[in-house]
């Protein structure tokens, strides 16, 4: 470890606090070096000290610095989502080289919540210059109780409602999700990638969504109702996962948890951060689908099929949702697995429920299947499938362009790296 030598960046009594949060101590001695005098720096070993306890162990305004030399990127990614999903706010800097390889690593980095890089053969000076550039944007503070400030929940909810197991919805929902985001990509803010759109996992199984998307998630909706005070863009963009279509993911580890909780609150700051949230709620029993989230839907898609048991579901949803006083224009229907010749026609069907039809998708079950099962979307590895035209109506209805001008992109070196990324 260096020697203490507290000469601040910034005019103030305290050096700056740097930890270099890594599963070796190789860069330790160079960045001592070049450190020298300006902050103290120490090495962390990541093998031997968890996330939560690097957290519990360091001063709030300390600076944590992750290895993206050589092997360790994706290993100092997968540890900036769990130090961002533990204490949004941390300020994380990556300690790179210049390559192709750190391209590759760039934006999977930033979306864990690194908000910066240096460069371990920089100058002192451009080193000190990131420093103060992370320091002087502002960060969620790591206290808590802090609130996120009021916002109005302006958002569209959009609720997709499979009408019974299996016919389909989270595999709509993850192909949607990741068209409309991949369509209007998220513009880098302050250093960090905000997303516009929300997936909000709430179908059961549990974590559907995540299978398909080949995620992994650390924080999840029963963290998010605990989370509602803190709850802001800043928050989102560094806890949630984020897909990398840009496609920002909330997930629910427990099936039970609709029950006893109601997530107006929720679901007010979600939709005051994000512009669209895509919400799958297939395979759940109408019964347990909060009130809150019925009364605060822009929109419910009922998705269907053409088999005797979907229509017999479908008639049951309309009804129950009639009781809780929620059928009204909100509801369309979507009719997936569709086979020209196997029933009744789509267009029957939205007759005989009286409800507009907004999509008809064909049965594909084989190109589905075959792709899901590598956590594959058909965005990527089929883009002129039938299935995915068969959206274009739905992503037309949600594209938040449409009659919007959109903002120009801020010209940051980030904004300007993810530009030259193809994002
Ligand atoms: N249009 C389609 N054509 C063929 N197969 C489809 C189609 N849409 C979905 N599937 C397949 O149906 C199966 C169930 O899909 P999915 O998991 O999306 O349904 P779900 O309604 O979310 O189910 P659950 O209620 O169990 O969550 C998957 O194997 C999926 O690949
Ligand atoms: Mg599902």
């Amino acid at each position: 470890m260096s020697p203490v030598m507290p000469l601040p960046l910034t005019p103030s009594t305290n050096a700056l606090q740097l930890v270099l949060y890594a599963p070796d101590n190789r860069h330790i001695a160079r960045l001592g070096t070049m450190l020298s005098g300006h902050a103290e720096i120490r090495w962390v070993d990541s093998r031997e000290i968890s996330a939560r306890q690097l957290l519990e162990g360091t001063p709030d305004d300390a600076v944590v610095l992750l290895d993206y030399c050589g092997g360790n990127a994706a290993y100092s990614t997968d540890i900036a989502r769990q130090l961002s999903s533990q204490q949004p706010g941390t300020s994380l800097i990556g300690v790179g080289t210049t390559g192709p390889e750190q391209a590759n690593h760039l934006l999977a980095a930033v979306r864990s919540g690194v908000r910066d890089f240096i460069d371990i053969d920089n100058t002192t000076t451009q080193m000190l210059e990131v420093f103060e550039r992370v320091g002087s944007t502002p960060t969620p503070t790591r206290n808590m109780a802090m609130p996120a400030p009021e916002t109005k929940p302006s958002g569209r909810l959009v609720l997709l409602l499979g009408v019974r197991p299996g016919v389909g919805t989270s595999t709509l929902a993850t192909h949607l999700g990741a068209m409309l985001a991949e369509q209007d990509p998220p513009v880098p803010e302050n250093g960090q990638l905000h997303s516009w759109l929300l997936l909000l996992d709430l179908g059961q199984p549990s974590a559907d969504a995540a299978l398909y998307l080949g995620m992994e998630s650390h924080f999840n909706y029963e963290q998010a109702l605990h989370s509602v005070e803190r709850l802001d863009r800043t928050f989102a963009g560094t806890a949630f996962a984020h897909h990398a279509s840009g496609l920002a993911l909330l997930g629910n580890a427990s099936g039970t948890l609709l029950k006893k909780h109601e997530p107006g609150a929720l679901l007010d700051r979600l939709r005051s951060v994000f512009a669209l949230t895509l919400c799958d709620a297939g395979g759940l029993p109408i019964q347990l689908l909060p009130d809150a989230l019925l009364r605060s839907a822009t929109e419910i898609w009922l998705v269907a099929d053409q088999a005797i048991g979907s229509l017999v579901s479908l008639d049951q949803t309309v009804r129950e949702l009639d009781q809780r006083g929620q059928r009204d224009a909100r509801l369309k229907l979507i009719v997936n697995h569709y086979d020209a010749n196997g029933g009744l026609a789509d267009t029957q069907i939205a007759q005989r429920f009286q409800l507009p039809l907004l999509a008809t998708i064909p049965d594909r079950s084989r190109v589905l299947r075959s792709n899901a099962g590598l956590g594959r979307l058909l965005t990527e590895a089929a883009p002129r499938d039938p299935y995915l035209k068969a959206l274009a109506p739905l992503q037309h209805l949600l594209d938040r362009r449409q009659g919007a001008t959109a903002a120009p992109a801020p010209a940051s070196p980030l904004a300007r790296l993810a530009n030259l990324l193809g994002k």
